[in-house]
């Protein structure tokens, strides 16, 4: 049994307990092992809160803890989290934190302390986005050519917002803060340093860069108005806060700003609180990674999937899963009962009755029709094209197979699922 400790129990740390607890048979059978919460740690311990686990205040219950095996940092700051995270490390704990802001300034050196030991941070670029996963391992074969991305859900979310709905900017921060996207501090979110952090973080993997955000262009969104938004607009823009890690021969440049982007790019229509990276390699390409950049559910995906990797390493390839299946009972469902919207095209013989006879077929295999449209194909024949309702695969081949049988109809039906 693995045993984990969690320094913040706060959006993402109540998420990584929920996750653990509730999703335990499937991380057992991925991971090879049983992982469960020891305790956690919290600033406040008068606050109400509804947990499963024990909670103390002081985070060096949970570093010198000797029967906890992996310690997650979900705290926040920079550098009392620094000092957490090298004790813990020194002291033999595998370490997770989605902690960006410590990892921007002190990423080399925890990762010399922590040298064999695991230290891993998926969650602090990009929430739910394995994107450290696909650059440090996915994309190990290239040289990275370029970054470029929307890496602030809350930036996103405002945006979004203000450009599609007319919020006010005061306003929709305070929704982004109620629904768990901003940082504790959302000046780290406005004013792009938080982008800002995780390109740091992502340009160390791509480049190994060690520069800190005082070094590089950051500006934020708190300037943006209705002006620039109706601009925008009339011109075919959007805006979005955009980081940028471009490689230019022997330089590496690196930069976070508000940009405005053409509507028709992709990276135009990542909305909401959803993150968007393009990652372009010399041999691979363009590929792109989008998902939910913030969120306590969405964080707490990453931070786990960290847990368990920790967890099976070591251990004979699990690329199948330790059990198989991975849950007791699961199975393939028959491809008969497979269900959905069907689109179906008919030639037929442009007679009367053919269509009463036809439409009887769907009847009679319970199949509902939620559109028809009759094209005159050529003489005395038509196209009869269908929409249905949701329907079973069988039910749909055995009309069709009876269908084809009628001598109204005058070529195998076709169909296309409706997804
Ligand atoms: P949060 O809701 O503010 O939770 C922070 C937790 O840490 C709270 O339980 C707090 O205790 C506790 N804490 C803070 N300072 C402490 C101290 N000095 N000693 C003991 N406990 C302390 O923050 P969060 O949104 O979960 O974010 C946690 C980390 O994940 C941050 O580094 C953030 O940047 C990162 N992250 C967050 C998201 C997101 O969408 N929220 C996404 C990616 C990464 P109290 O409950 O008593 O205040
Ligand atoms: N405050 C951050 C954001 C959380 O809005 O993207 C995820 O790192």
């Amino acid at each position: 049994m693995i045993r984990v400790g969690v320094i913040g129990v706060g959006t993402v740390g109540r998420a990584v307990v929920s996750i653990l607890e509730e999703n335990a048979s499937i991380i057992s059978a991925r991971a090879g092992d049983t992982i469960i919460v020891k305790s956690g740690v919290v600033r406040n311990l008068d606050k109400v809160r509804d947990l499963s686990i024990l909670v103390s205040q002081d985070p060096y219950d949970i570093i010198n803890d000797p029967e906890i095996d992996i310690v997650v940092e979900l705290m926040g700051g920079i550098e009392t989290p620094f000092e957490i995270l090298k004790s813990a490390l020194k002291n033999g704990k595998a370490v997770v934190t989605a902690n960006k802001a410590v990892l921007a300034y002190h990423r080399y050196e925890l990762q010399e302390i922590a040298g064999e030991i695991p230290f891993e941070f998926e969650a602090s670029v990009a929430g739910g986005i394995p994107i450290i996963n696909a650059l440090r391992d996915g994309l190990s074969a290239n040289h990275i050519l370029s970054i470029m991305g929307i890496m602030n859900g809350t930036c996103n979310f405002m945006l979004t917002k203000m450009m599609k709905e007319g919020v006010a900017f005061d306003a929709v921060l305070d929704e982004a803060q109620a629904l768990g996207y901003a940082e504790a501090d959302p000046t780290f979110d406005i004013g792009g340093f938080d982008a800002a952090h995780k390109l740091l973080i992502l340009a160390s993997i791509a480049y190994g860069i060690d520069a800190k955000p005082e070094e590089i262009l950051i500006e934020g969104i708190e300037g943006i108005t209705q002006a620039d938004i109706a601009f925008a607009k009339e011109f075919g823009y959007t805006i979005k806060l955009l980081g940028i890690a471009a490689r230019d021969g022997a330089e590496v440049e690196l930069r976070v700003h508000a940009s405005l982007v053409r509507e028709s790019a992709m990276i135009a229509k990542i909305d909401g609180v959803m993150n968007g990276i393009s990652v372009v390699g010399d041999r691979v390409g363009e590929t792109l990674y989008y998902g939910p950049g913030a969120g306590g559910n969405a964080t707490a995906s990453a931070v786990v999937a960290n847990i368990i990797d920790i967890v099976r390493s070591g251990k004979r390839s699990p690329m199948l899963g330790f059990n198989h299946p991975l849950e007791e009972g699961l199975h393939l469902k028959n491809r008969d009962d497979i269900c959905s919207k069907y689109y179906l095209r008919l030639r037929v013989l442009d007679k009367p009755g053919i269509l009463a006879k036809i439409t009887q077929l769907f009847a009679d295999h319970s199949i509902s029709i939620e559109a028809v449209i009759q094209r005159p194909s050529e003489t005395e024949c038509a196209h009869l094209l269908f929409a249905t309702h949701e329907a079973t695969e069988r039910s749909v081949r055995e009309l069709m197979s009876q269908l084809e049988v009628l001598d109204a109809v005058l070529e195998t039906p076709y169909m296309i699922r409706i997804v």
